[in-house]
């Protein structure tokens, strides 16, 4: 969880200058463009890692799933962030609501980080000392 907290933390830093460069029409830097998009990719794969995590654990602790609102709070975030890759791929100039759809769904990301950490910390309580 951390490194994917990581790996939005880069995406946001990154994305916000590629913004800024574009707006101002500075030259965007070709390992600029690549680090964010190559971070993107492995945030998502963490992102998985995580979800399978918690299913096979809870399936294998309970034999069934949800029994918190982690369970909402983890798939959403899921789903946010194949939104945010899927988006990504339609960004060019022919298609300006790509990058709306992606900045956007990256904003409330932030909101679903939050969530499954919180609820995640809430539900992991039960198995500390
Ligand atoms: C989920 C994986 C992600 C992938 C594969 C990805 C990929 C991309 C790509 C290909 C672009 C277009 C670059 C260009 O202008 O040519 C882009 C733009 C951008 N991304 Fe991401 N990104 C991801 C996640 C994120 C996240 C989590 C954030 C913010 C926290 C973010 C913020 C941005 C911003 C601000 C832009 C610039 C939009 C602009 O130029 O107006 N991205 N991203
Ligand atoms: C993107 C991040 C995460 C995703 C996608 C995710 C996803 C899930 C899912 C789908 C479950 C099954 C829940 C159920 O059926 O009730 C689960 C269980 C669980 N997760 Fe996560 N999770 C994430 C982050 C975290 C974090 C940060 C923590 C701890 C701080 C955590 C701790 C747990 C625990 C302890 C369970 C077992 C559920 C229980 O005993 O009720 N998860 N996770």
């Amino acid at each position: 969880m951390g490194l994917s907290l990581l790996a939005y933390l880069i995406l946001a830093v990154t994305g916000i200058n590629l913004f800024s460069r574009r707006n101002n029409e500075h030259p965007q830097p070709n390992w600029l463009r690549t680090a964010h998009y190559t971070t993107g990719w492995v945030m998502v794969a963490l992102v998985l890692l995580l979800l399978a995590i918690g299913i096979v654990g809870t399936l294998g602790h309970f034999g069934s799933l949800g029994h918190s609102g982690h369970l909402i709070a983890g798939c959403s975030v899921v789903v946010l962030v194949l939104l945010s890759a899927a988006s990504s791929t339609q960004i060019s100039p022919s298609q300006p609501w790509a990058r709306a759809v992606h900045v956007g769904t990256n904003i409330v990301l932030l909101v679903g980080f939050t969530w499954v950490s919180l609820t995640g910390w809430q539900v992991v309580q039960k198995y500390l000392p």
